[in-house]
């Protein structure tokens, strides 16, 4: 096989795999499930099972290939800035029937143009991007609509085998050294604009948590009045808190002298030794407030990802180059929630820091801003528009985002406030110069 036959080998195995994905999740449910709004934060999954294959018509069939519009009537209707998604089950959607055929035609049209297409030159194809960019866009609707069947009442419509268990005791925290490293890239093919150009960060010493906070450890700060206690919070945590009522991880609940949750549809008592899930950035930050620490910086966290101090270079992940293999993270909802601290010695960093990709998105205590020299590519809605102090980043991944849309370099937004999607996080703080040695 030539290098461009096999790329496009794994091409149409990324679509086809994030295209299974999506069938599961939206032929879990019957068609009034799939048109019902199941919270004002969520699109119904109608609307996303037709908005990829949108995305992917105007993308592949439109953009890369030049071909005639198959449904251009529909393209306003799928806009996610035309529509705020408490709007969208008013709208005159494709039905469930529709938008599955519709996504077929358009796929047919793409596997054709994926033949005749040469993946170099032009910037949208080199190293087939815009196929890589299409992928990943569906993969994250496809997050997006697991955090939709989370929040979706009735009984449990999906399944899988539990996370595997702890083989290794993980605690305490790391020194990660002071001095530069490479943050972002320029290098990897399907990197989305906001991760690029590679540039350099020195980052002074400081301690990460080896691990993620854990559900234990999240409700030892509830039992110590973590949500009485105006001190712990910012002003705008604090405020959020109030007018919300927070008391607790959303889905939790208070069964006896501990906590439930319900995950899926499916209610139990918590797991102390799993990393804690659905919190929301203020949550976060007053967390870590109350433990005499502080959320990492996105620079410190990724340098704790991918820093390697022997070769003193970055890894496209913590455990090197290679791709995510089921050893090494809780990726591509195989599992319906993290797994407990210490089931992926195998991902860990040089440093010995652990499940930085999957499990939980890491809330970091930065805004999302363009890098050094940052491009909006291949167009300013992709990333740009949402520059500024209203989004704080998310690292990592979680059970629930696929190993196409995730690496070492991968940047996540979203605002403070949100809790509806997979984030959890960990604690850093500043090495003191008996600690840097
Ligand atoms: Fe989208």
């Amino acid at each position: 096989m030539t290098e461009t036959e096999d790329l496009r080998a794994r091409i149409a195995t990324a679509l086809s795999h994030s295209r299974g994905r999506t069938a599961v999740l939206t032929d879990a449910v019957d068609g009034d499930d799939l048109v019902r709004q199941h919270s004002p934060l969520m699109s119904p999954l109608v609307w996303d099972l037709a908005h990829v294959g949108n995305q992917e018509e105007l993308w592949l069939v439109r953009d890369v290939g030049g071909r005639e519009p198959v449904r251009q009537d529909i393209d306003n209707l799928y806009d996610a800035f035309q529509h705020p998604r408490a709007d969208r089950p008013a709208l005159p959607l494709l039905s469930p029937a529709e938008a599955r055929s519709y996504n077929r035609v358009v796929r047919d049209k793409v596997l054709d143009v994926l033949d005749r297409t040469p993946l170099a030159g032009r910037p949208l194809v080199a190293d087939g991007f815009a196929f890589g960019m299409v992928v990943q866009h569906e993969q994250q609707h496809d997050e997006t609509m697991l955090a939709t069947h989370q929040l979706r009442a009735g009984p449990p419509v999906l399944s899988a085998p539990p996370p595997p268990p702890a083989t290794v005791r993980v605690s305490g925290e790391i020194l990660v050294p002071g001095g530069p490293f490479t943050m972002g890239t320029s290098v990897e093919p399907w990197a989305l604009d906001n991760e690029r150009p590679a540039h350099e960060v020195d980052v002074p010493p400081f301690l990460v948590d080896a691990a993620p906070v854990t559900n234990g450890r999240y409700a030892e700060f509830i039992a110590d009045g973590g949500y009485d206690r105006p001190r712990l919070w910012t002003d705008e945590g604090w405020a959020h808190r109030t007018a919300a009522g927070l008391e607790a991880p959303l889905h939790w609940r208070r069964d006896g002298d501990g906590w439930a949750c319900t995950r899926f549809g499916v209610t139990a008592r918590i797991e102390p030794d799993e990393p804690v899930v659905h919190v929301c950035f203020h949550e976060a930050k007053a967390f870590a407030t109350w433990a005499g620490k502080r959320l990492p910086t996105e620079a410190e966290w990724e340098k704790a990802a991918r820093f390697d101090p022997a070769t003193g270079r970055s890894r496209r992940y913590p455990w090197g180059d290679e791709d995510p293999e089921p050893r090494h993270a809780n990726l591509g909802q195989r599992h319906l929630g993290p797994a407990p601290v210490g089931a992926y010695p195998d991902g860990a960093s040089p440093l010995g820091v652990h499940q930085l990709i999957g499990d939980v998105w890491e809330w970091v205590d930065s805004d999302f801003t363009g890098y050094p020299g940052f491009a909006a590519f291949p167009y300013r809605e992709y990333s740009e528009v949402f520059f500024g102090r209203d989004y704080k980043v998310l690292r990592g991944g979680s059970f629930g985002t696929d190993r196409d849309a995730c690496r070492g370099t991968f940047r996540n937004w979203d605002y403070p406030v949100r809790r509806q999607i997979f984030s959890g996080f960990r604690c850093a703080r500043d090495a003191s110069p008996e600690e840097v040695g």
